[in-house]
């Protein structure tokens, strides 16, 4: 008898290793399976450059990621000479699950690499060598959004200065070293809607600017909040803690703010009337970067408020700032 549980133990225990072996297997040789990178040549026009450089420093902001935040200055705006280059860390401090850095974008890393290879990681998150890249780069949305905008970003990131910049790889934690590999999308683009549907291109843009990324409250790497209504922690380096502000259409939000409000907000960090000063530990600091979104242009500003009005509203009271002992 005794013997007999024994073996249907051994049995199940063997089953088991098996098919823990097959699905690593399965992750770590399988995925990610997106397809091949689109065969893909762009035309290069100024005009896709100069809406590329638009979407890539104001909305999408690819040059903010993929860049040094100086932390020193009020927003973390990207230190020059940095733009573009990569080595911003993003890990378990701000609900990463592992240690993940932004790679360098300028023609001394992606010379080499087709349009459509580009394409495929901006859209899909897969790189150049087949591999998985972890959702902080928002591929999620990107891969929402109309060819054209792609296009007119990868022509920018053509039209950078060459910056060497050699970085240590990304070390995802256990298990999402291997769950990485179920991340990646299939590209479903769409057609940008016109600006006189102003919900749907305020959904657009929002999309495209990944706002719900940080405005969602996420744990260990997983939404568990309401969509944008925030409290997601980041952890500074003072030991201050910064939480994103809910901006969902309630008077916890931004349901008292007038459309005029909404834009102001932004404006008064653009670059002609507002010099980012320095912070001190324990000083109200944000990692929301200000500094690069007051470029956008009023419309779509304007746009983006009119789909946040959209939304449910969430109470949600959120301290967006607790000053660190430091
Ligand atoms: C919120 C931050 C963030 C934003 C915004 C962002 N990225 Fe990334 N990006 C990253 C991180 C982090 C990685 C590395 C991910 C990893 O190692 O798994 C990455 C990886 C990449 C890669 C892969 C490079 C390689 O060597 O494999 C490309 C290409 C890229 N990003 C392009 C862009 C472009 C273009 C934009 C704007 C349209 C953009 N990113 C916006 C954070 C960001
Ligand atoms: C990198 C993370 C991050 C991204 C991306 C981000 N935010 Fe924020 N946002 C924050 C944090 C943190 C705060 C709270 C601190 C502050 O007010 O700066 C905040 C504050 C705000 C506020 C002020 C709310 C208030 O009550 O004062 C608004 C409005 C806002 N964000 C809208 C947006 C929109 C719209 C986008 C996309 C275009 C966006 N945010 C993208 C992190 C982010």
């Amino acid at each position: 008898m005794g013997a007999k549980i024994f073996r249907y133990i051994a049995y199940f225990a063997g089953t088991l290793l098996v098919i823990v072996f097959s699905v690593i297997g399965y992750l770590s040789l399988m995925l990610p399976n997106v397809g091949p990178a689109p065969d893909l040549q762009i035309e290069i026009t100024e005009e896709k450059v100069e809406h590329g450089r638009y979407l890539a420093n104001h909305v999408m902001l690819c040059m903010d990621c993929h860049a040094i935040r100086d932390f020193s200055l009020f927003g973390g705006p990207p230190e020059p000479g940095t733009l573009g280059a990569g080595g911003e860390i993003f890990d378990q401090s701000i609900g990463a699950p592992g240690r993940f850095i932004s790679r360098n974008l300028t023609p001394s890393a992606l010379g080499d690499w087709t349009d459509g290879e580009i394409f495929r990681a901006i859209t899909s998150g897969v790189s150049k060598d087949g591999s998985a890249l972890f959702p902080i780069m928002p591929y999620p949305h990107y891969s929402q959004l109309s060819e054209e905008d792609i296009h007119a970003v990868i022509a920018y990131l053509r039209s950078l200065e060459p910056i060497e910049n050699e970085l240590p790889e990304s070390k995802p934690d256990f298990p999402v070293n291997f769950l990485i590999n179920t991340m990646p999308v299939k590209a479903d683009l769409k057609a940008k809607p016109s600006r006189e549907d102003v919900v749907e291109y305020g959904r657009y843009m929002i999309t495209a600017a990944a706002c719900t990324d940080c405005h969602t409250r996420m744990e260990r790497g997983n939404f568990v909040g309401e969509p944008y209504a925030g409290g997601t922690e980041f952890h500074m380096p003072d030991g201050s803690v910064i939480r994103s502000s809910n901006i969902t259409p309630h008077e916890t939000g931004i349901g008292g703010w007038t459309k005029e409000q909404f834009v102001n907000r932004f404006k008064a960090y653009s670059d002609s009337v507002f010099i980012p000063h320095r912070v001190e530990p324990g000083q109200f600091q944000t990692i929301m970067p200000w500094g690069m979104y007051a470029g956008m242009q009023r419309e779509d500003l304007e746009a983006i408020y009119e789909y946040l009005k959209t939304i449910s509203p969430v109470e949600y009271n959120v301290e967006t700032f607790q000053a660190g002992r430091y």
